[in-house]
């Protein structure tokens, strides 16, 4: 096996409730290519949070162990997702004096800061600042103010906190695999970068990842991100609920429901019946998929209720025009879309992520929409940070930072 630099290497590790996947992608002139992906069953998280350090820590080693074997390479760093109940977010308004009259990044920062600096509970750490726009003095809506003249700069940022526990948690697991983790980033944030088009950021959109323990919600109106929000329920719901009314172990409950269910019953043309196992030693009973598509609807529609009320909470839902978009693997299921546009009212798709090449009919899977965000997330954040490194080594820079430290100071 050629073990390769780890230099150009971008590794997503998605930990959820259902599996653990680590996809490697090269990043290349062309864009990022998968080279290699890892899956194995979680067992250790509940409703998306760690509950049981040995089992995680297991999937994790099996799928990256899986993913280093596939893309012939060896992983010590990796960007990973976090979601569950513990996660919150709010706006939040910043403003400043631009130092020099003309906006640079210590002014962003600053502004940054001003907006961050809100009472944030103790068990709580920010995970995320993301600006929506910049106004520089009464120009408002400005997406990249850098340069820009001006006395007056102010923002309002979406920030995403996060049990400092869950976060220590994750971490844990991960360490124990001897790997690192370089940044953790909001689960259906990751996913909005692998599965959402500009245009429909631009438009108003809610992104919904539907997994197995929690629906993830991303909303964006005008290019940013302005609302998020986590709803437990999902898959293992669906698939409790069949194995409860079909009276069927929970394993064969998963399995009719990924290879015959359907979310509308009314779209089912042929009655064909399924075959159902009984528990103990009861014999198994025939079905028809009608009757399974009457047990699996209520809780989709429950669920749909459930994000409805959350986009009118928002304050966004009349702004929209984007529709809704579904991902996740419980996104799958047949005739979902048709349900959602039923309780939602406006234009609904399921979405798998895009424009990534390599191990394509793998990756373009809506249960890989967080692992392949990650990606993009990671590719993000390191030129970010080599943006930064340049920055801060310029000696323009450095010389203009020291300057306005003064100018402020004395
Ligand atoms: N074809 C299918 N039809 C319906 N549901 C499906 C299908 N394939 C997978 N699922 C469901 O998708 C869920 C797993 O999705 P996913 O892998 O996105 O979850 P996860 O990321 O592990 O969990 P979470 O994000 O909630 O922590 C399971 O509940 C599974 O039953
Ligand atoms: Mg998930």
């Amino acid at each position: 096996m050629t073990k390769r630099s780890e230099q150009d290497l971008i590794v997503g590790l998605d930990i959820g409730t259902s599996k653990v996947a680590a996809i490697v992608a090269e990043n290349t002139d062309q864009g990022l290519e998968i080279s290699g992906i890892g899956t194995a069953p979680s067992q250790g998280l509940k409703k998306g949070v760690v509950v049981n350090i040995e089992s995680t820590t297991e999937s994790i080693r099996q799928a990256v162990e899986e993913a280093e074997l596939m893309a012939g390479c060896s992983i010590q760093s990796v960007y990973c997702g976090i979601s569950g109940a513990h996660v919150s977010s709010f706006n939040s308004p910043g403003i400043v004096a631009v130092r020099n009259k003309e906006v640079t990044e210590s002014d962003i920062e600053r502004v940054e800061d001003a907006a961050c600096a809100v009472p944030i509970p103790n068990d709580q750490k920010i995970l995320h600042r993301l600006p929506h726009h910049y106004t520089v003095d009464d120009n408002e809506g400005i997406q990249k103010p850098i340069g820009m003249s001006g006395v007056r700069l102010e923002t309002r940022l979406h920030i995403v906190t996060g049990s400092v526990s869950s976060v220590q948690n994750i971490q844990k697991c991960v360490e124990r695999c001897s790997l690192d983790v370089i940044n953790l980033s909001l689960e259906q944030l990751a996913s909005s970068y692998a599965v959402l088009s500009a245009d429909e950021k631009a438009l108003g959109v809610a992104l919904v990842d539907i997994g197995g323990g929690t629906s993830d919600i991303a909303i964006f109106v005008n290019g940013a991100i302005r609302h998020t929000a986590v709803i437990p329920i999902a898959g293992d719901q669906v698939t409790n609920d069949i194995a409860v009314a079909l009276r069927t172990p929970t394993e064969q409950a998963e399995q009719i429901k990924t290879r015959y269910g359907c979310a509308v019953p009314d779209l089912i043309t042929s009655d064909d019946a399924i075959e159902v196992p009984s528990v103990g030693e009861r014999p198994p009973r025939r079905l028809s998929r009608y009757t399974l598509a009457e047990v699996i609807r209520p809780r989709y529609a429950e669920l749909f209720g459930l994000i409805n009320k959350e986009l009118v909470r928002s304050g966004f839902a009349d702004r929209l025009a984007g529709g809704v978009v579904l991902t996740g693997g419980s996104s799958k299921m047949e005739g979902l879309a048709d349900l959602a546009e039923e309780v939602f009212h406006m234009s609904v798709r399921q979405g798998a992520p895009q424009s990534v090449r390599g191990l394509s009919d793998v990756a373009r899977n809506p249960i890989h929409a967080t692992g392949v965000g990650l990606l993009y997330f990671g590719q993000q954040t390191s030129s970010n940070n080599n943006k930064r490194l340049g920055e801060a080594t310029s000696f323009v820079d450095i010389w203009n930072r020291m300057k306005s430290w003064f100018q402020s100071n004395f």
